[in-house]
């Protein structure tokens, strides 16, 4: 069987469905060869100098690693000359990054976590990048933050790359999730599943348990009910994942099904949750229901949610449908 490249699947893409024009292609492309970059750094590990921390804090107060880092600038420079943006937006920068004048000015917004699942780096543990991207509104007017607070349901694609035993990019743009496994002989990502779908029901939940007693009554009670296995109101057993990546927990999920959950809870009970809205929630949000899943804030579609802020949290329900509406039910019932 003839291989499909990342380029051959976005080519025909576009002819089949007319949802990947050329400076699209060329981005989706881009943030490939940066994913590749990245997984190379990742790889080499304490060989290459990357592990550790790099002795300063973003903007969310959190202890930036060196991969962190790298991994933004990684992006920053594969994607800032090709002319395909007018602008980026991280988790590890404080505002946007305009594209500088000595190049041209794309029409796409480009949203990225760098490095997803930072805690994960030192002890060998997949991680992953998370990106979304937006089309700058039209008009003539210079790209300022108001640009990029728009709803997930008007991104025009979004996807993850996992570097774990495999290296696996993640994408959808709009006609189901698709998923490409990088060959590294061939130095090129090569399609291995179209069409993800995950499962309506599932045995399966991932929460970070540790937070159990700062946890809203409506998380308990799903949680209650799970632990009580076969003898309890759901009458079946449960299994428990927790990767404290949120693209290792998410791959599983398109991969198996499952429950993902990062709610709020009550140690910092002003935030509205841990994950960020713009670049972990939406992205990861839209590729579960393109893959038959939903996602919401525990109330409402995360999809459907109205930023205010770049780096604005929310709370985090997703995968198989029915556990997913389960858990947003108990919520508007409390
Ligand atoms: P990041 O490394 O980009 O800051 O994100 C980490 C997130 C997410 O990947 C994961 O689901 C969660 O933080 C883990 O949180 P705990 O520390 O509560 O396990
Ligand atoms: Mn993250
Ligand atoms: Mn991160």
């Amino acid at each position: 069987m003839n291989k499909i490249s990342l380029t051959r699947y976005l080519v025909e893409q576009q002819r089949d469905h007319g949802r990947i024009p050329a400076q699209l292609r060329l981005l989706l492309e881009v943030v490939a060869r940066a994913c590749k970059g990245i997984s190379q750094a990742v790889n080499k590990g304490a060989l290459g100098g990357v592990l550790g921390s790099a002795g300063s804090e973003n903007i969310q107060g959190e202890v930036q690693k060196k991969l962190d880092l790298i991994a933004n600038e990684v992006l920053i420079e594969a994607n800032e000359w090709g002319g395909h943006l007018a602008a980026m937006a991280s988790e590890e920068m404080d505002g946007i990054y305009v594209v500088p004048n000595r190049y041209p000015q794309g029409e796409y917004l480009l949203l990225f976590d760098p490095l997803d699942g930072s805690s994960n780096i030192d002890v060998n543990v997949s991680i992953g990048t998370i990106f979304s991207v937006l089309k700058k509104p039209e008009g003539p007017s210079a790209v300022t933050e108001q640009d990029f607070l728009q709803a997930g349901r008007h991104q025009v694609a979004a996807g993850y790359c996992i570097y774990g035993p495999q290296t696996t990019l993640v994408l959808t743009v709009g006609e189901g999730v698709s998923m490409f496994t990088l060959d590294r002989e061939q130095g090129s990502f090569v399609l291995t599943q179209e069409q993800v779908r995950i499962p309506a029901d599932t045995q399966e939940f991932a929460i970070n348990m540790s937070n159990m007693r700062h946890w809203d009554p409506a998380v308990r009670r799903y949680i209650d009910e799970c632990l009580q296995g076969k003898e309890g109101p759901r009458g079946k057993d449960f299994n428990m994942r927790w990767i404290a990546s949120m693209v290792a927990d998410v791959h599983r999920i398109l991969t198996r099904g499952g429950l993902f959950m990062y709610p709020w809870d009550r140690r910092e009970p002003e935030k509205a949750g841990k994950l960020r809205l713009m670049y972990e929630a939406n992205p990861m949000a839209w590729l579960v229901e393109q893959a038959a899943g939903a996602a919401t804030n525990a109330r409402e579609r995360i999809l459907d949610l109205q930023p205010r802020q770049l780096h604005e949290r929310v709370s985090v329900v997703l995968g198989s449908k029915n556990e997913v509406e389960r858990v947003t039910a108990y919520h508007r019932s409390s």
